[in-house]
């Protein structure tokens, strides 16, 4: 979004830190701006995208660190920074488009792949384990709860009969029982009848809405007085819990909140990049109070 350098207005000699790096397309354009006097420190949870991220942001300069992940770690994000405090820390969050066009990451009903969706391509816990070893009623609560999907109970019920037959174990096999259990009128839906599924097990499998939560209550502890921090969130689960963080912090003294309401991707921008669609960004300034 073109929106974000300029409400996070990275300044020569600043520390950024980027938590969600990907293939560094924010963090080349924001070590530009802290220029040779500053430093940028990149999470992410996927190490191959580390590793291209390297490759591009080593043609802008050597004032950088990679680290291998999750931002949820803001105790460990700190010591990474040698006890410095961020000037800007940006989330961009869900997923980078290689784990989601990579057949084996298993992210998308489009291509057939194994039930993976882990980000950090070594977590064993997947997709798969919770399809098949959830009982009903807890997949069903899942569904609903991390997918808004109406019609979790009979996906549920779809699911556990068709897994007495045999394990479920690719993206395929599992977005066609959704597309059964949808019926022909959830097949003339506007989407997929698989995406909210889909969504709700990658939410659950990557712990995201508890990742988020924890960067948003600790980033004050990092963050510089006067530092700002960016949330592109890209559904109303993210977005709502960066709403009510900043504003839990505002109350409390700890930030100011920048954008009153959600920046929103120009139409422009949705054209020629149809996954910023839904995203949504919100800024805030850390104030005095806290370990400043
Ligand atoms: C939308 S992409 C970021 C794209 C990046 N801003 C760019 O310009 O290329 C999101 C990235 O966040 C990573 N990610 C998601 N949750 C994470 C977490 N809890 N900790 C670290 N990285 C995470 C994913 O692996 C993915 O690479």
């Amino acid at each position: 979004m073109a929106q974000v350098l300029e409400l996070l207005n990275p300044l020569a000699g600043e520390v950024i830190v980027d938590c969600t790096v990907g293939f560094a397309g924010h963090s080349v354009a924001m070590l530009q701006r802290v220029g040779p006097e500053g430093f940028l420190l990149g999470i992410d949870l996927d190490a191959s995208a580390l590793k291209e991220a390297g490759d591009r942001l080593k043609l802008v300069g050597d004032n950088f660190d990679l680290s291998c992940g999750n931002f949820a770690r803001t105790e460990g994000i700190f010591s990474l920074l040698g006890g410095r405090r961020a000037d800007v820390i940006l989330a961009d969050l869900g997923v980078n488009s290689q784990q989601l066009d990579d057949a084996d990451c298993g992210f998308s009903f489009s291509h057939d792949g194994p039930l993976r969706m882990t980000m950090n391509r070594d977590e064993p816990r997947d997709a798969a384990e919770l399809v098949n070893t959830l009982g009903e009623r807890e997949l069903a609560d899942l569904i609903f709860r991390y997918g808004q999907e109406r019609h979790s109970r009979r996906i549920a019920r779809f699911i556990c009969r068709a897994r007495q037959e045999g394990p479920i174990r690719t993206t395929r096999q599992l977005a066609g029982i959704i597309l059964r259990a949808a019926g022909p009128a959830g097949r003339r839906q506007r989407i997929h009848p698989a995406t909210r599924t889909f969504q709700a097990l990658r939410i659950a499998v990557n712990r995201e809405l508890e990742n988020l939560e924890a960067l948003v209550s600790g980033a004050k502890d990092i963050l510089a007085h006067g530092g700002r921090m960016g949330i592109i969130s890209f559904h109303s689960l993210e977005d709502r819990i960066v709403k009510h963080g900043f504003r839990q912090l505002a109350k409390d003294g700890y930030m100011e909140v920048l954008t009153r309401s959600p920046v929103r991707p120009s139409e422009e921008e949705k054209k020629s990049n149809p996954r910023s669609r839904s995203a949504k960004f919100r800024v805030a300034r850390c104030l005095a109070k806290g370990n400043n």
